[in-house]
């Protein structure tokens, strides 16, 4: 299928819309029979153990998820330490709960349903302690399993079409989605949580790497096949989604293909599983064959000017001094609020989450000076120093503008699929993309992009409102009716991700 052909995409994007009546009509029973395991487990192949004691930054975490958004220049090696930092800061368990049934194994970034459907692996040269090879990052034990011995990054050069911060990575980490542990519960719409997943995941993989002065880039285009196909996946199942390079080294290393005969390794499957065509599909139609489709997708991308409007505007309050946590500390407490409060919080906070949050995101398909492709809306209830209303925050100006002024409680709930959560919360950001420049310069792997750099940035929110101890909970939408709710504004554009963000409620009140 074509990566050019964007009718496909947006058959995906537009079937898988969320409606108030669709949601009722489509009532899905889980089969707890075929439940998936949140893990990949080899039944063989050398397991490395990670390190338990790994050395922690030392920048404040709002500072460093800042960060995140500028480019780190330099020299860095990372070591196994610095990596496993890296994998268990972003994939890895941090905390356990006894349920009915067994226990649930949360993971430091907020994922759908907790079910985690991304896997990490690594693939690098020789570090100081690290051979060179292709690993698989396991977080049930933490630890790495070796899948094949050898520098194999000249394969991922050559699959991204030379890009730069990959031709100079001492370590790749390679991101893989599989799909039906998130669409036992999801059905199709699981492939949107690909990316939602993808990318809380990588805005605290970005965030660490800032904090430990690591260059951490995002590569989306690259050719598929030569990837999966280094890792063994089964296609049919898990695909590569992303590429984030670590590290860098002087010397660029040539691309070249290599020869990747498939693996005599099993794993652990589950019993039973149903397959999504819509979701391979919208996969495919995405999919990059050759190299030449790489190099075109990269460019800036012109989005269109914001429309001329003229709400009040209120400029973000000056930063004050930051919290001292560090990012890891912050990673560590994070977890989505299940009720909040419906008080206030600061204007100084929500402008220190803004801030943070929106410095961009260092991605193949973002250019230094371009722009970026979600914009941000909100429905603020309860912000001291802020009237209630719905908002759109324009980034250059670090202000907000509101376009409607008052109490957007119920509207809020409704929007966000008729739950209390964004009704109770003090503000809830809407992340909205223009798809249209976006998929005419990167086809309809530009879905891909617009769907991570909006969960990146909201990631971001995500943990710089932990890290001022404000509550978050990422939420699932009525498509159509929010564009509709932030239209004339909104027009055209389609929903990507909602955060809400507020008070927590008391335990003893949930
Ligand atoms: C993109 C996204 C959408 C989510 N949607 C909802 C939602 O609609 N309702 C809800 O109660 N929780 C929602 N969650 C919260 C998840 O259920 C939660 O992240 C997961 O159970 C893991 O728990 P933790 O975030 O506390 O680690 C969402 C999370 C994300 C990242």
């Amino acid at each position: 299928m074509s990566n050019w052909d964007t009718s496909l995409i947006r058959t995906y994007h537009d079937q898988t819309k969320h409606s108030f009546e669709s949601v009722r009509t489509g009532a899905h029973v889980l089969d707890w029979m075929s439940q998936p395991l949140p893990f990949k487990i080899y039944d063989g192949g050398e397991r490395i153990p990670l390190p338990e004691d790994v050395p922690g930054s030392s920048m404040p975490g709002l500072q460093a998820i800042a960060a995140a958004g500028h480019p780190v220049t330099g020299e860095v090696m990372p070591g196994l330490a610095t990596l496993t930092t890296l994998l268990h800061h972003s994939a890895g368990i941090t905390r356990k709960r006894d349920y009915g049934g067994g226990e649930i194994y949360f993971r430091a970034a907020a994922c759908t349903g907790a079910l985690y459907h991304i896997d990490l692996y690594l693939v690098s040269g020789d570090l100081p302690d690290l051979q060179a090879g292709v690993y698989h990052y396991g977080p049930h034990d933490s630890s790495l399993t070796m899948l094949r011995s050898g520098d194999y990054r000249p394969l991922l050069v050559e699959a991204s079409a030379g890009e730069e911060a990959i031709a100079h990575a001492p370590a790749v980490v390679v991101f893989t989605c599989t799909y039906w542990r998130n669409s036992w519960k999801y059905q199709t719409r699981a492939y949107r949580h690909t990316y939602w997943d993808g990318g809380t995941i990588l805005a605290n993989f970005q965030s660490v790497a800032a904090a430990h002065q690591l260059p951490a880039r995002l590569v989306m285009s690259f050719t598929d096949a030569p990837v999966n196909r280094l890792l063994d996946l089964d296609t049919e199942k898990e695909v590569t989604i992303a590429l984030a390079p670590v590290g860098r080294a002087q010397a660029a290393i040539p691309g070249s293909t290599v020869h990747t005969p498939p693996l005599e390794l099993s794993t652990q499957r589950p019993r039973r599983e149903v397959d999504y065509p819509a979701i391979r599909a919208a996969h495919s139609a995405s999919t990059m064959e050759f190299t030449g489709d790489v190099s075109r997708s990269r460019g800036p991308i012109a989005m269109d000017a914001p429309p001329q409007t003229s709400g009040p505007m209120f400029p973000l309050l000056p930063a004050e001094q930051l919290p001292d946590e560090t990012i890891e500390g912050v990673i560590q407490r994070r977890g989505s609020t299940r009720k909040f409060a419906r008080e206030p919080i600061g204007f100084n906070q929500l402008s220190a989450i803004l801030r943070a949050a929106t410095t961009g995101v260092q991605a193949d398909f973002l250019h230094p000076h371009g722009a970026n492709l979600c914009d941000l809306y909100l429905n603020v209830h309860a912000v001291d120093g802020l009237p209630p209303g719905a908002y759109v925050y324009h980034r250059e100006q670090h202000a907000l503008e509101q376009l409607k002024e008052g109490d957007f409680r119920n509207e809020s709930g409704y929007l966000g699929l008729s739950q209390d959560i964004p009704a109770d919360a003090s503000a809830d950001i809407f992340f909205l993309t223009n798809l249209d420049p976006v998929l005419e310069r990167m086809g309809n792997r530009g879905y891909r992009a617009a769907q991570i750099e909006a969960s990146i940035t909201a990631g971001r929110c995500y943990l710089s409102a932990y890290a001022q101890r404000v509550g978050a909970s990422g939420l699932t939408f009525y498509d159509d009716d929010v564009t509709n709710f932030f239209s004339p504004h909104a027009a055209g554009k389609s929903v990507m991700f909602l955060i809400a963000l507020g008070k927590r409620a008391p335990r003893n009140r949930q």
